[in-house]
């Protein structure tokens, strides 16, 4: 399962990326808003950070303006994956771009038909948002189940599912369970999922014992 993490904060993308379980990043609007910088000095700084796929969100609505969008953002580096939304213009720049040879993640999908279109139109990736459903009282972890059945219903069908709007460690291990190909992550989850009070309490238990050996490895 690939890993990427959800945020335009570049120093938490290098921090992460050291520990080497980073595969990729995936921004949007709101996220680039937030880091209150330059979209493309920001995309810029993470292609040059992680080679993996770097998810650089269009803002235009229309087909017209996603494709001229499509076209800046790709030349930014050749890891870039154009993000767009999950609509009637979404969809058919995707398949033009797709064709083209530009990678795509088709993204603000709810429901197991929409994903069934984005992989229609050739998506690399489309990205279900689980907690979003979740908030309003849906189960948005059924809709990763019925994406990866319908999915794996059509082998040819070759879009990954990339779990978005994930909120907490329970989200990616029942993600994991699916078989989702790849979950995005905020960085405070891709921390939580390394963290367990046992595994503190051992580690402390084994210092106290070493120290009193009064011995040195080195
Ligand atoms: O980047 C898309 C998605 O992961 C957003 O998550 O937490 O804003 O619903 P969230």
């Amino acid at each position: 399962m690939k890993f990427f993490v959800d945020t335009a904060d570049v120093s938490e993308i290098r921090s992460l990326a050291e520990t080497g379980l980073l595969d990729g990043v995936t921004t949007n609007p709101s996220l680039i808003a937030k880091a209150n910088r330059p979209m493309r000095d920001i995309i810029a700084e993470i292609c040059d950070i992680t080679p993996g796929p770097v998810s650089a969100e269009v803002t235009a609505l229309d087909y017209d303006g996603m494709m001229r969008e499509g076209e800046v953002l790709r030349k930014i580096a050749s890891n870039v994956v154009i993000k767009l939304p999950l609509t009637e213009a979404g969809l058919r720049a995707c398949k033009h771009m797709v064709n083209d040879g530009v990678m795509v993640n088709v993204t603000l999908c709810f429901s197991a038909v929409q994903a069934l279109l984005a992989a229609k139109a050739g998506a690399t990736f489309v990205s279900p948002f689980i907690g979003r459903l979740d908030d309003t009282g849906q189960d948005g972890m059924q809709l990763i189940a019925d994406i990866m059945q319908i999915y794996k219903a059509y082998p040819h069908l070759k879009t990954e599912v990339l779990a978005a709007s994930v909120r907490h460690p329970v989200h990616l291990l029942q993600c994991a369970k699916l078989g989702a190909h790849v979950a995005t992550l905020p960085p405070s989850v891709i921390r939580a999922l390394v963290k367990h009070p046992l595994t503190d309490k051992g580690l402390e238990g084994f210092m106290a014992d070493w120290k009193k050996t009064g011995q040195s490895i080195l």
